[in-house]
């Protein structure tokens, strides 16, 4: 079985957890794709969902699945959406896909936060994975500098404007030993619009396809 297809597995599994026939919440990227094909086979039982980025926008209109603006929205009990990175708690790295500002938004409306993703995504500890950190545009070498005096060796993902309008650095070199100790750092550095730590908002579930079967690690 490869990636893709434990990807799929988990993805299918979220159905599960759709209970509710409320508002589902959306994230990003090629195992929330799984997902938005999944959820299109019971769209005759929900209301709509919120989206996390324009391309999952896309996807669900696609399916004829109505979408709203999160502030048309009173609750998301569910929110659905992938990982890079999970350690044991549940902490994530996330922004991959360059979404993680709007995904760290309706993960902190959301009532219950389930993670999706391959089995190769569980680690001990987080930061193989370089970090992303969403900036503003001109405020760039201004917070890639103070990343540097953090420890971290920031990269700018060229050519890649977020669906926010702003740009992402990928943080390689760090080893997180204590992960909301740094979402807070990394917060409070002006010019930072999110980084994609969520360490302070983990995830409640994680549905993990593997070989043996989708685990799951509460
Ligand atoms: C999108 O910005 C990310 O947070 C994704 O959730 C993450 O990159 C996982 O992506 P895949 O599902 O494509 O592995």
């Amino acid at each position: 079985m490869n990636a893709d297809e434990m990807k799929k597995q988990a993805a299918w599994a979220a159905l599960e957890y759709i209970t509710t026939d409320g508002v589902v919440g959306v994230g990003t990227g090629s195992t929330v794709n799984h997902f938005i094909d999944a959820l299109a086979t019971i769209k005759h039982r929900i209301e709509g969902a919120v989206s996390s980025s324009n391309a999952s926008t896309q996807r669900l209109k696609d399916y004829g699945i109505e979408v709203f603006d999160l502030n048309q929205v009173n609750e998301v009990a569910v929110y659905v959406d992938g990982a890079d990175e999970s350690n044991h708690a549940l902490q994530l790295i996330k922004g991959g896909g360059g979404a993680l500002t709007r995904e760290k938004i309706i993960a902190a409306v959301a009532d219950k936060f389930v993670c999706i993703a391959d089995s190769s995504k569980l680690v001990d500890v987080l930061g193989k994975f370089p970090l992303p950190v969403e900036v503003i545009p001109m405020s760039r070498s201004y917070v890639a500098r103070e990343i540097v005096k953090l420890g971290g060796q920031p990269v700018y993902r060229e050519g890649v404007i977020t669906d926010n309008g702003n740009v992402i650095l990928d943080v390689h070199g760090l080893d997180i030993m204590e992960p909301i100790k740094l979402e807070k750092t990394l917060n409070d550095i002006v010019g930072v619009v999110t980084n994609g730590l969520f360490a302070m908002r983990p995830a409640d579930v994680l549905l993990l396809g593997s070989e043996n079967g989708t685990q799951t690690v509460l």
